[in-house]
């Protein structure tokens, strides 16, 4: 069922509690989905990045190969940040008089620890992996850190193309105001009969500046709408919620549910990893039996969300050999 998610749609999320499995299902589905010929990428957001530690081998900011048909890449926000950051710096500049330069620097080198800047960093790295993605690859799989904030960073988008779009309103009352009083500026100055501004008079610096600005912002509008787009077509993407069968999980997949069907996005899967295995012994039978009543709460909150479960293995899974093996899972 799993694996169907990964031959059908082009971008797929896979969120939950910390240590419920990610990573490891992430990483499995991906290898899946490449078994079958997809061309995949498999793509860590979390700061703490272990996909390198799962694959056993450095893997970075760049796409390495992991397998025949998978790639894997784990964002550094950090680089994204500063990427970010000189390239406002250098459009701020190129916008700004050379004298306030120094405060430009300044400015900049406070938005980096300001709030925000790392998850739109993070942001702008999905944004620019799933345009990649739609020309590079058959299907992207993000395998998200272990937060509450994987839901806001879904709701993104929306929010800031909604800010974008405020802003860009608000610069052109402003454009006109300021046209307004530059003309009458003019107005008098031609009364005064200084001025004669024909046709061919050339453009104001300023009315340039802004009309840069306002197609920056424009730009970044409508890259993020095209992320959006993609993300609420439940044709094209979808969200996977990983999860143990205990108590918090459940409670926790509920929120996460609600929260990302707020936002327009298609949960396609509930992945109960880890269940405890029958006929091993009393304890691990009365675990069991915990974990039946947990899941019959979370299918009767959930009903029509399809649910795989997983079984726990008896080792950790590190390296392509245990993940090919539990890729067999799926
Ligand atoms: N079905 C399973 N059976 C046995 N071990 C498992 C299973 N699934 C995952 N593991 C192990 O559980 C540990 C946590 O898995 P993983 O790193 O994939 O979780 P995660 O949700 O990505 O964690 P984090 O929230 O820290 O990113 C790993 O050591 C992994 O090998
Ligand atoms: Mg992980």
């Amino acid at each position: 069922m799993l694996l169907s998610l990964a031959v059908e749609r082009r971008v797929l999320f896979l969120g939950g509690k910390g240590g419920v499995g990610k990573t490891t299902v992430a990483s499995a589905l991906a290898l899946a989905a490449s078994r079958q010929g997809r061309r995949a990428l498999v793509v860590s957001t979390d700061p703490a990045h272990n996909l390198g530690h799962l694959w056993g081998r450095r893997i970075g900011d760049r796409p390495t190969r992991l397998a025949e048909n998978l790639q894997g890449l784990e964002i550094d926000p950090d680089a994204t940040t500063d990427r970010h950051l000189a390239d406002v710096g250098r459009t701020l500049k190129r916008l700004m008089p050379g004298s306030l330069a120094g405060e430009v620097d300044k400015h900049m080198d406070l938005s980096r620890c300001s709030p925000g800047t790392h998850e739109a960093a993070v942001l702008e790295r999905i944004t620019e992996l799933v345009e990649e993605g739609m020309r590079e690859h058959d299907l992207v799989v993000f395998d998200t850190a272990p937060s509450g904030h994987t839901a806001r960073l879904m709701a993104l988008p929306e929010v800031m193309t909604a800010w974008t779009d405020g802003l860009l309103r608000r610069r052109e009352k402003s454009q006109k105001l300021g046209a307004a009083m530059r003309g009458l500026e003019t107005g008098r100055e031609r009364d005064r009969g200084q001025t004669l501004l024909g046709s061919t008079a050339p453009r104001d610096p300023l009315e340039e500046r802004d009309e840069e600005i306002r197609s920056i912002l424009l730009r970044r509008r409508d890259r993020l709408a095209s992320l959006r787009e993609v993300l609420t077509d439940p044709a094209l993407s979808s969200f996977a919620i990983v999860l143990a069968a205990e108590r918090l999980p459940v409670l926790e997949t509920i929120e996460l549910h609600e929260e990302l069907t707020r936002t327009g996005v298609d949960v396609g899967a509930l992945v109960v990893n880890k269940r405890s295995p029958a006929g091993r012994g009393e304890f691990l039978e009365r675990r069991r039996a915990m974990e039946e009543e947990h899941l019959a709460s979370l299918r009767t909150a959930l009903p029509r969300v399809p649910l795989q479960q997983i079984p726990l293995g008896e080792q950790d899974v590190v390296g392509a050999a245990a993940l090919e093996q539990f890729a067999r899972l799926l």
